[in-house]
């Protein structure tokens, strides 16, 4: 119980659990109505680091095996004065992808010398690509799952958003049922300005939410963009002065849902995630086969040079083969 001093708690409330960064909160104003505090002990901005990957699937697991169905909305927040999530973990990402760099790819070796990551010059690391692009399909998995378990809790999850909603936490609040945030959120989908495909849900979620048109704008030109923008396009639905009175709204409207049928509210979920969830399961499987295979480019190496020297990225590497599947094959390509 000594955590529940440094934990954002509005009047008396009792900490249920705690898996790593996730302190899981029982509010006083209704016994249903459990915060899920993000208070990650490695950094103040909450990012997506081994620790909160690994952790979340385990705190909404929490959630889904109360047989007793204590809990039944959950709202996940940043705790205290920390953001919501201000995504990558940029350092250890950088680890992984260039753990097992060959002997022969200096670049690489330069670019994490620079961040100060450990390198792990593997003998025959310059062989056949097959097992190591697997561990890159692997890890993807590990992150995708760790935001699918957010849409596919048992409970509806609402997620309170203030200062830093970036990159991957993007992909974190889409995975919550519905948003609120505060006026000082900033947003951006942060992907390609340092060369990736977004892989972890942002693909999958944010065009149901945006529209088409919105959701690529964003995610190609992975500008920078505000609560006010973020409420006009449909991400958010509601944005607050500030996180106190969100908060306060957020809990207002969870104990309305606790107050409901948990079988009817849980059903209700359950059923509105079948068609979107099955496609955003299947568009998954896709990118995570994509990056796989193309996730450790030039661009990458460039932007991970870039952010180590404070300079600017160059951008050269670019799609070869633009048949995608939905397309079907032309009698002169069969
Ligand atoms: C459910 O609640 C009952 C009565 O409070 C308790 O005895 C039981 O251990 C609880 N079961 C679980 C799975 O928490
Ligand atoms: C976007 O926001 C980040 C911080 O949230 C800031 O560092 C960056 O300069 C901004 N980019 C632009 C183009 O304003």
């Amino acid at each position: 119980m000594m955590r529940c001093s440094r934990v954002w708690l509005s009047n008396a409330s009792a900490l249920l659990a705690t898996f790593g960064p996730f302190d899981i909160v029982q509010s006083a104003a209704h016994s249903g109505v459990v915060e899920v505090q993000m208070n990650s002990r490695n950094n103040k901005l909450n990012l997506l680091d081994d620790s909160f990957v690994r952790n979340l699937p385990l705190a909404m697991a929490f959630l889904n095996e109360d047989l007793n169905s204590t809990a039944r909305v959950a709202i996940l927040v940043g705790g205290d004065d920390r953001p919501f999530s201000a995504g990558l973990d940029i350092k250890s990402a950088m680890k992984t992808f260039f753990k097992d760099v060959s002997s022969v790819d200096k670049a690489k070796v330069a670019v994490s010398t620079a961040l100060g990551v450990s390198t792990k010059i593997r003998d025959g690391g310059e062989g056949m690509p097959a097992m190591r692009n697997q561990e890159m399909h692997r890890v993807i998995r590990e992150f995708q799952d760790s935001i699918s378990s957010v849409a596919r809790c048992r409970v509806p999850v609402i997620a309170a958003i203030n200062s830093h909603c970036l990159g991957g936490a993007i992909s974190l609040a889409t995975a919550c049922d519905f948003r609120f945030c505060t006026s000082d959120s900033k947003f951006c989908v942060k992907e390609v300005k340092i060369g990736i495909n977004p892989d972890i849900g942002t693909l999958q979620r944010l065009y149901p939410l945006v529209g088409q048109g919105r959701a690529r704008e964003l995610t190609f030109s992975a500008r920078n963009f505000s609560a006010a923008d973020a409420k006009s396009y449909g991400l958010v639905e509601e944005v607050f002065a500030d996180k106190e009175s969100m908060l306060t709204a957020a809990r207002a409207s969870a104990v309305e849902i606790a107050s409901n049928s948990p079988l009817a509210v849980q059903g209700a979920k359950h059923v509105m995630n079948v068609p979107s969830e099955r496609a955003v399961q299947e568009s998954l499987d896709y990118v995570r086969l994509w990056n796989s295979a193309f996730i450790k480019s030039n661009d990458l190496v460039s932007f991970g040079t870039a952010f180590a020297t404070k300079s600017e990225p160059q951008f050269t590497d670019f799609v070869v083969d633009s048949t995608s599947p939905p397309i079907a094959p032309t009698k002169r390509q069969v």
